[in-house]
């Protein structure tokens, strides 16, 4: 995510700055830049990593003891120089830095460029800039920025300088963390402590809907709407390591617990408030004319990511009515494809640079295919080679294991799936003129998706115990921790759960991890069922989806009778399975295609906990890298 840097006092604060960023890269970024105040106002900034920026600096030396700096993970507009923080207002006066996304940031640039304002960049930040710059004409900072933020929705996180009160640092808080650290007539701003930990352990956290004014020898801190507020200075006790990953012992378990807030971020903006549209820059204007009606879609992705994309081909198929087929994309582009007319490829990547994805996706679109992406990383290769898509916003992910990327992909196919709903609707409506979803069915989903993120903190709450390590996963990790075999069993949309839960153990705990739909299981896998053989059964279900939970009961009746010990993945309150289990993890309910969602939660954290217990790495496992750009 991106990371925010502030300093005003009495050293040159290009230096601090610097340093300040080189602390933050750990966070993910792909372009930085730093703005300080001497004469007037001085900017420089680079995309790519911070030694870049660094040698900038050495040609063009920052003067000043007051400047910000940023590392931007691009949301709106590509990681290029001109998108790179900190953005400026139409007369170089005000520098910003924003970490966090602004919901309403379009109508704003429309209603400023009305006004006269002068835009460079694709940012939604850049809004900021100018609202503060028409404010500040006649008042001070402070004033500028509450009047300024009091007309944003969103998220943010702001560190904003001025050269026409070149000895202020005014920031805000609204979703987006900042920290302010205190030190003798020298203050430090970052979006996360490390960046202030060498220069002191006295801090501030300001508190959503929080302000503060920094200058030369004091500070005041106020509401966003000018109440002052005394807060407290804490001492940090934590050391550097610990901060990089919140307090985690490592990025893979972060960022499965960091899932509530990654999956609301994949959310933002999509939803329309009445909760039966769903809005995407990709479909907004419809196809081209050359993609009159679409026939086929393929998904294509690799490793995680097709897992979650075989969870959208059911979801996708079922609604639409159009075949929808998940391929790896490792094998479709060296095998003799057949694409039809009109098909509709989505590539899904985290990464957005997987060799073999972006291979099958310049192959589909030989042959005719028109592409969209689902994508992690903005201005990945990926996401500038396909004609539209999504862009899942859940931060970057750095475990190697792939966690958050996979829940928010399948949010994020289920978002897109309901606009393609609608959109088919209008050009291409089925036989009988039914429409594909229903107001009532697409409210249903939407109402689903967004208690999704408490659904998902109540799975982590009710099977992790960070603290006291009694959780029902760590249990069960104790007692399997030395097993060889694993064999992990669905139906279903829980069928690719099946194949992430094994993926996701083999990886990481090198235990040999079988992912199978039940289904399956009698034409060959059974033979592997005995005593010994752990069975994780995946069997939640939505009461409304014809899928046959019966039959999965007979699955698991197949397993004990041949001695096959369960781990039963189950709906709260389930009195069937349970009953066959001698382990049991509880989620509650949801519509069948967002079972994955909160099914693959508990899994990620028995791999990632079966690992610890063997003495691994989880965040960096043996033979594998984070992102596969070779073949
Ligand atoms: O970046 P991508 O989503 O394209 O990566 C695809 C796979 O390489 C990736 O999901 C891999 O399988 C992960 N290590 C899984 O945890």
């Amino acid at each position: 995510m991106c990371g925010i840097v502030g300093y005003l006092g009495t050293k040159d604060a290009m230096p601090i700055l610097l340093e300040g960023l080189k602390r933050l890269e750990y966070r993910g970024y792909d372009s930085a830049g730093m703005a300080t105040i001497s004469d007037g106002l001085n900017l420089t900034k680079a995309v790519g990593k911070i030694v870049i920026l660094e040698k900038e600096l050495k040609r063009r030396s920052l003067a000043g003891s007051i400047g910000i700096a940023h590392t931007r993970w691009a949301t709106h507009g590509e990681p290029t120089i001109i998108n790179a923080h900190p953005h400026v207002d139409c007369e170089g006066v005000i520098a910003i830095a924003h970490n966090g996304i602004i919901e309403n940031y379009r109508t704003l640039r429309t209603l400023l460029k009305r006004e006269g304002h002068n835009f460079k960049t694709e940012t939604d930040t850049e809004v900021i800039a100018h609202l503060i710059e028409k404010y500040h004409e006649d008042a001070s900072l402070e004033d500028a920025v509450q009047k300024a933020l009091a007309q944003l929705k969103g998220a943010y996180g702001i560190v904003v300088i001025s050269t026409k009160e070149s000895r202020k640092m005014v920031a805000a808080r609204n979703g987006s963390p900042l920290v302010v650290g205190v030190l003798d007539k020298e203050f430090f701003i970052a979006s996360d402590a490390s960046a202030i930990l060498p220069y002191t352990r006295d801090v501030i956290y300001l508190n959503d809907g929080e302000m503060v004014i920094l200058n030369s020898h004091s500070y005041r801190t106020t509401t966003l709407d000018n109440k002052d507020i005394n807060k407290e200075v804490e001492k940090i006790t934590w050391d550097l390591e610990m901060i990089e990953k919140s307090g985690y012992p490592h990025f893979m378990l972060k960022e499965i617990i960091e899932q509530p807030q990654s999956i609301k971020n994949t959310l933002r903006g999509h939803i329309q408030p009445d909760g039966i549209e769903v809005k995407m820059n990709c479909l907004q204007n419809g196809f081209p004319k050359a993609m009159p009606k679409i026939s086929a879609i393929k998904l294509l992705a690799c490793g995680t990511s097709w897992n979650a994309g075989l969870v959208g081909s059911f979801m996708m198929e079922k609604i639409l009515r159009i075949p929808a087929t998940c391929e790896q994309a490792s094998e479709f582009r060296y095998r003799w494809p057949v694409i039809q007319p009109h098909t509709l490829s989505i590539g899904i990547s985290q990464s957005g640079e997987t060799a073999d994805t972006k291979g099958a996706l310049e192959l589909a679109k030989k042959l005719g295919s028109y592409n969209l992406g689902i994508v992690n990383v903005v201005g990945s290769s990926i996401a500038r080679l396909v004609e539209g898509g999504l862009y899942l916003h859940a931060g970057p992910e750095i475990g190697v294991a792939s966690t958050k990327a996979f829940s928010c992909q399948v949010v994020a196919l289920s978002i897109l799936n309901l606009g393609l709903a609608r959109y088919l609707d209008k050009v291409q409506p089925l036989e009988n003129k039914e429409p594909r979803v229903t107001d009532k069915d697409f409210k249903r989903i939407s109402n689903e998706l967004i208690v999704l993120p408490d659904k998902v903190q109540q799975v982590l709450d009710a099977v992790y115990d960070k603290d006291s390590g009694q959780g029902i996963i760590q249990q069960i990790a104790k007692e399997f921790k030395g097993i060889n075999n694993f064999l992990y069993l669905g139906r279903g949309y829980n069928y690719p759960i099946a194949l992430e839960g094994a993926l996701k153990l083999k990886e990481i705990s090198y235990i040999h991890a079988e992912g199978y739909s039940a289904s399956e299981m009698k034409h060959g896998p059974i033979a592997l069922i005995d005593k010994n053989m752990p069975v994780v059964i995946i069997a939640p279900h939505d009461s409304e989806e014809p899928i046959s939970y019966d039959k999965i009961v007979s699955n698991a009746e197949e397993v004990r009778a041949r001695g096959g010990r369960i781990i039963a993945v189950v709906n709260n309150g389930d009195d069937v399975i349970s009953k066959m289990a001698e382990w049991v993890i509880e989620i509650p309910n949801t519509l069948a295609h967002l079972v994955p969602v909160l099914a693959t939660i508990p899994l990620q954290l028995l791999a990632y906990e079966i690992a610890i217990m063997r003495g691994l790495d989880p965040d960096k496992p043996r033979n594998l890298a984070k992102s596969v750009t070779v073949e």
